[in-house]
């Protein structure tokens, strides 16, 4: 579900959730208990049908604090103006599944059960995920009210294609779950980065020697990824460069996935003149083996010892703060064993970096592959801090935090 990229910042945060007639209900279970593990506080409507495919009392086992059955006599609403509920309470608004009565409910403005009064009431992001039989999503009603929600500013996660329950292949599945929580997370976060285009470079890269064999580091693309997760929350659009074996990413995020430095190198290069940010955080080879060729190198074919030669692999961030333009913020990182002030300022200047963060390797806790960082950050303003052993999605969303009065002062 991606909740590991998730910072301890969604406290005091909380969704409604809908839920109409599909059988995909029971994927929002486990949507749900997601969000709970990011501490946002969840309230949840069940249309009658949705009541049909799940239970009042699973949405209560696994976290949601009041759940809506009906508009009049509901045993289970906390007051009288249940229709109200979320407009009061809630920060963002969840519709998922959304069958194909429920859109057009809302498409027209209809408040005749619990959940469209709930809809049409509420003043903050909207969500919407439907599900239904291929069919019926295309039926020409459903795209007409599909395109009215859509205009209206609903934020509309298109059906996945795939078989259906039914057993009809086609355009109708539910979306992904990750998806649909990841958006509930974004429409709860500051949109401070809204307008600004990020470039992150992240995990490690390969340095073949032959097509079995290659030099590369440890790195995961844990932070990297944390990064992008946190910018893409924050509303900016976000290019990741991804070295081998980096996880999955939030939608929305266009990804470039490379293999060899020179290939990061020039995939980053690219996007680089249209970024207002970018992020160096992969932990790129900085050697690679003279290829021994296309063949296999075998073992019996040379003496030992036998020598490998390296050539040295372009270094992006020092490309990128050599071609710097105004209203660009450059931040790179660095992996060190000791001495992680000295060496960020080092970093700082001689790549031509805004801003730079050290992060220790070798010990438990920080650096490659720990879910953990430890860092000391240092910008071109003076500005210096050691930060505690923080989980790297914390260390993330602080990191972008540091970042906006750069990203103001450059803009
Ligand atoms: N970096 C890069 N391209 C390279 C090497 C490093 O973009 N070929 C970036 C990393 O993404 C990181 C920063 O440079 O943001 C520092 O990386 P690090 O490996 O710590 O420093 P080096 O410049 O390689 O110096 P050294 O290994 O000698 O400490």
């Amino acid at each position: 579900m991606l909740d590991h990229f998730m910072p301890p910042v969604f406290l005091g945060k909380r969704l409604h959730l809908g839920l109409s007639g599909s059988i995909a209900a029971y994927k929002m279970l486990d949507v749900l208990r997601a969000w709970r593990r990011c501490e946002v506080a969840v309230t949840a409507t069940l249309t009658q049908a949705g009541a049909r495919f799940v239970t009042p009392l699973s949405l209560e086992a696994l976290g949601a604090d009041a759940v809506f059955t009906a508009m009049f006599d509901d045993s289970r609403a906390p007051d009288a103006f249940g229709h109200l509920h979320p407009l009061h309470t809630a920060q963002a608004m969840v519709i998922a599944p959304a069958s194909a009565t429920t859109l057009a409910r809302l498409a027209h403005g209809l408040a005749d059960e619990i959940l469209s009064c709930q809809a049409l009431a509420f003043q903050g992001p909207l969500i919407l995920a439907p599900a239904m039989n291929p069919a019926m999503w295309h039926a020409p009603a459903t795209q007409a009210n599909w395109r009215t929600l859509q205009e209206r500013g609903c934020i509309c996660l298109e059906p996945d294609d795939g078989g259906t329950a039914c057993g009809d292949e086609g355009r109708g599945r539910l979306c992904r779950a990750e998806h649909i929580f990841l958006h509930g997370l974004k429409a709860l976060s500051s949109q401070d980065l809204a307008g600004l285009t990020v470039l992150v470079t992240l995990g490690p890269t390969r340095e073949y020697f032959d097509p079995a064999r290659f030099w590369s580091n440890p790195s995961t693309g844990l932070m990297g990824a944390s990064l992008v997760a946190a910018a893409w929350m924050r509303g900016a659009m976000v290019h990741a460069v991804c070295g081998p074996g980096v996880p999955a990413l939030p939608p929305g995020v266009v990804r470039h996935d490379v293999v060899s430095a020179q290939d990061m190198h020039e995939a980053a290069m690219a996007v680089y003149p249209r970024v207002q940010l970018a992020i160096c955080s992969a932990a790129v080879a900085d050697f690679a083996p003279v290829p021994y060729g296309p063949r296999k190198f075998k073992k019996e074919s040379s003496t030992e010892p036998f020598t490998v030669s390296f050539t040295r692999n372009p270094d992006i961030l020092r490309t990128m703060g050599q071609e710097k333009q105004p209203g660009q913020v450059l931040v790179g990182f660095a992996a060190e064993t000791d001495d992680l002030d000295r060496n960020a300022q080092d970093k700082l200047i001689r790549k031509n970096a805004d801003v730079l963060v050290a992060n220790r390797i070798g010990v438990e806790e920080s650096g490659f592959a720990s879910a953990t960082n430890a860092v000391y950050v240092v910008d071109r303003q003076g500005r210096a801090e050691l930060w505690p052993t923080l989980p790297k999605p914390e260390v993330a969303w602080r990191l972008l935090d540091w970042l906006l009065p750069e990203l103001h002062r450059s803009a």
